[in-house]
């Protein structure tokens, strides 16, 4: 892989909890991995105190904390955090980006490089169009003499209207191509493997349809819950914070067609098109197709857990779901008629994401048996925690008659001794600064994935008669969740089993 050009990284809201626990330590892995530009300075903004030396110290004390760099050496990291400044800076203050640009006027000269900058917006969203607008108006946006790029992290609005207004206020300062929307999902190695896996491999593709896939499921479990950012999570939910871009954006990449080349726009314009497909789940539909659940309090190993509206910064009569399950169809030739199942929470009881293919079962059954009548073969590919693919095939029990049985070939990523999986933050980070926007979500992406979860907004804001379920913490969210799956005595593929030993499944 080769160093990107020299640059300046400038990061809004450095002062955060984003900038500690994955942007520092994912630049701090490029370095070691000698993937950062010859020369390379960050330039750390926010309103908190901090003289240099003291910034310093608190991205040290990150990268010791959060570094996946096995005991990082204390040289490398003190020779890293030199190339760090912090520059008090108000966001909505347009004398104060007048000051950064005199600062970074400075720097490029003295470090003899073209005025390429990266402004990362590390900052509330609803900073996003301010920080665009006064970087505008102090001529930092405008690419004359270097590159200028704006990251920006997820929410892309709060919905489909605040969504398309963030786009358009952003395209009014610089043009599409200089904006980078992190889905840090995009940035996983395994999640990239879908399409290497689907298009590099002969058996496959051929079977990636319709007449031989009988239905998709998405999981994105987590066991944690939504530790000390309820404020947030409240005013969002699993449908906003999950679904309208890290899951729909997994459901791109397992249903789209071959994309004519790796250009980016190419793979976008494909994952576009499944998006574009989606068949809205009409108002009426949702209580049918989407179930919302919320954690309740339990015991999980001996230990008392919150329920969700005893969480800091959670509203006690709180209704934001914690838990979204979701059936849904893909109006094209390829998958017509086949259901897909999304389902994503917190508290559940592991961490888990995985797609999972469930193929038609033969058409005729030779070796019918009650307790092979219900399986057929699955692909799983498992995005994280245990990285791999597993495939789930009958075989042959040894000795007499023809008893069946389910096997597994189980490929995991952590068997290739030589590999390291990068962080998704450290691939992103380094697709900017090569100006590879491939892993990023375009404005078209984002309107669409919005327009797809919008009637779900609809019927839940309007409608207080749809039900949303409780489900002890430490479960795997809402029973009723297994009717939405078509067929006689088919569920979710459970990976694990409930964890909590109390609490109660009710109507909240
Ligand atoms: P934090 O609240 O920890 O940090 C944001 C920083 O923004 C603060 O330190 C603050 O610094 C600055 N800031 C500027 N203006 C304001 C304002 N008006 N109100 C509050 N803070 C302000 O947030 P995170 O670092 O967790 O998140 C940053 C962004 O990244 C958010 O958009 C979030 O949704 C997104 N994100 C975060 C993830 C994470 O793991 N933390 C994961 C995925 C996305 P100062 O007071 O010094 O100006
Ligand atoms: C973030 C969500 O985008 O993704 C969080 O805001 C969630 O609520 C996180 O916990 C999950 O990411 P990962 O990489 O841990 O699966």
């Amino acid at each position: 892989m080769e160093k990107p050009g020299n640059l300046i990284l400038v990061i809004f809201g450095a002062s955060g909890d984003l900038t500690a626990r994955k942007l520092i330590p994912a630049l701090f892995s490029l370095k070691i991995q000698k993937l950062l530009p010859e020369r390379f300075a960050v330039i750390g903004c926010g309103r908190s105190v901090f003289s240099d030396p003291e910034f310093r110290t608190k991205m040290k004390e990150s990268i010791i904390a959060f570094s996946e760099e096995k005991d990082p050496d204390e040289k490398s990291v003190d020779e890293f955090v030199e190339s760090i400044s912090y520059l008090m800076l108000n966001n909505e203050k347009l004398p104060d980006y007048h000051k950064l640009r005199e600062i970074l006027v400075e720097r490029t000269k003295s470090m003899s490089i073209v005025a390429n900058y990266i402004f990362y917006m590390a900052t509330p969203p609803s900073m996003y169009s301010v920080i665009a607008e006064n970087l505008h108006e102090a001529g930092l946006s405008v690419q004359h003499d270097g590159f200028r790029r704006l990251i920006i992290e997820k929410p892309f609005g709060y919905d489909l209207e605040s969504g398309r207004e963030l786009n358009r206020k952003l395209h009014e300062m610089v043009d599409e191509s200089q904006i980078y929307r992190i889905d840090h999902y995009l940035g996983k190695e395994t999640v990239q493997n879908l399409l290497v896996t689907r298009f590099s491999n002969g058996i496959f593709e051929p079977l990636w349809n319709r007449n031989y896939i009988h239905r998709v499921e998405i999981t994105s479990a987590e066991s944690i819950g939504v530790e000390d950012r309820g404020g947030y999570y409240d005013s969002s939910g699993a449908l906003r914070d999950m679904v309208q871009n890290h899951m729909l954006q997994m459901v791109g990449l397992t249903a789209m067609e071959p994309p004519s080349s790796l250009e980016s726009n190419s793979i976008r314009n494909e994952v576009l098109k499944v998006l574009q497909s989606l068949q809205p789940v009409r108002e009426a539909d949702v209580p049918k197709q989407v179930i919302r659940g919320q954690y309740t309090g339990s015991t999980i190993k001996g230990e008392c857990v919150n329920g969700y509206r005893y969480e800091k910064g959670v509203a006690r009569e709180s209704r934001t779901e914690t838990y979204v399950a979701i059936k849904f169809y893909i109006n094209n030739w390829r998958w017509g008629g086949v259901p897909f199942y999304i389902r994503t929470g917190k508290r559940l009881p592991t961490r888990v994401t995985e797609v999972v293919i469930h193929f038609k079962k033969t058409p005729h059954h030779l070796f019918q048996r009650d307790s092979i009548a219900r399986t057929s073969n699955q692909l799983v590919i498992r995005i994280q925690p245990d990285e791999g693919i597993l495939l789930k095939f009958d075989m042959k029990e040894p000795g007499a008659g023809f008893n069946v049985k389910s096997v597994n070939m189980d490929f995991h990523y952590r068997d290739l001794a030589d590999i390291r999986l990068p962080s998704a933050y450290e691939r992103l980070l380094y697709d900017v600064m090569m100006g590879d926007s491939t892993l990023f979500s375009r404005d078209d992406e984002v309107e669409t994935a919005w327009k797809f979860v919008e009637p779900i907004q609809k019927a839940w804001a309007q409608n207080n008669d749809i039900k949303i379920y409780g489900y002890p913490a430490g479960t795997w969210g809402p029973s009723v969740a297994d009717e939405l799956i078509e067929g006689c005595g088919l569920t979710w593929r459970y990976p694990c089993k409930n964890l909590a030993g109390d609490g109660d499944y009710c109507e909240l």
